[in-house]
């Protein structure tokens, strides 16, 4: 089975999306827990209103809405919308998700104190443009100060190595372990990729189903990143390392500045 386009790759992995992860709910929770954190530190304890615009099947939007942020969802993908919509409902957790490009969120302006895009899903916006549209959107639906909290892979050290794969992850399930990783191919700009992921899991008869999905990103530098965050106009641009965050990866924290 191959896939490509962003919006077919995540349809397509939608229904073993959780498979990424060796244990979701708990990555759910870790991660809940990390970005809670930084929401805590800089608005308070809350509860808050928090859009997640790249919501997915629910990683993050799930497990803020766990510890008591009042949470919606967006997300491109309209298999990842319905999978988090029933990750909700089976856990009793309240969790409004709708299909929405982040480049043109239908939300009113200052609805939210906290929007949350992350997991990588900004740099699959390949052009300076669509990444300017999408932040300043963001931008439009926090209120005055409100907060945007941005994850992304660690570019800077990725643009400088440029690797070719990942590692694989293993995860057990009831059919048997699964195996994920993934092959990159640089453009000659050295700053976008073509991504192959591979999914290769257990089959019938003790052999093995090979599932590939095609989707493309652009690495953004953490410097690159910032200026487009300030461009946007945003204030109080401030990256927090896993060490310090808890979360896995990079976080851009920023405020919203009337
Ligand atoms: C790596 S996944 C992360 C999903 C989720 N945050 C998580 O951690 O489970 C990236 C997500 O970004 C979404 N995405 C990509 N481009 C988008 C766009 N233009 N608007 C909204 N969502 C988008 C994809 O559909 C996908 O669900």
């Amino acid at each position: 089975m191959v896939v490509s386009s962003v919006g077919d790759f995540y349809d397509a992995l939608a229904a073993d999306y959780h498979l990424i992860f060796p244990d979701w709910d708990a990555s759910m929770a870790r991660q809940a827990a990390a970005l809670d954190g930084l929401v805590r530190a800089r608005l308070g304890a809350g509860p808050h209103r928090v859009l997640d615009c790249s919501c997915g099947i629910g990683t993050q939007a799930l497990g803020l809405a766990g510890v008591g942020h009042r949470v919606v969802g967006g997300d491109l993908s309209p298999a990842a919308v319905a999978r988090a919509t029933a990750e909700a409902a089976s856990r009793g957790v309240e969790l409004p998700v709708a299909v929405a490009d982040m480049r043109a969120l239908p939300y009113r302006a200052t609805a939210f104190d906290v929007v949350v895009c992350a997991d990588n899903s900004l740099p699959h916006l390949l052009t300076a443009d669509d990444v300017r549209t999408a932040l300043v959107g963001m931008r439009r639906v926090l209120r005055d100060d409100g907060l945007l909290v941005l994850s992304v892979r660690d570019y800077d050290e990725i643009r400088a190595a440029r690797p070719t794969s990942t590692s694989p992850q293993v995860s057990t399930t009831a059919q048997g372990r699964v195996i994920t990783f993934q092959l990159w191919h640089w453009h000659d700009d050295g700053e976008r990729y073509d991504l192959e992921h591979f999914q290769v899991i257990p089959a019938e008869g003790g052999g093995w189903e090979v599932r590939v999905r095609r989707t493309a990103y652009w690495a953004l530098t953490r410097g690159e990143l910032s200026a487009a965050v300030a461009d946007a106009g945003f204030a109080e641009v401030s990256w927090h390392d896993p060490a310090d965050s808890g979360f896995y990866q990079p976080v851009l924290t920023a405020r919203r500045v009337p």
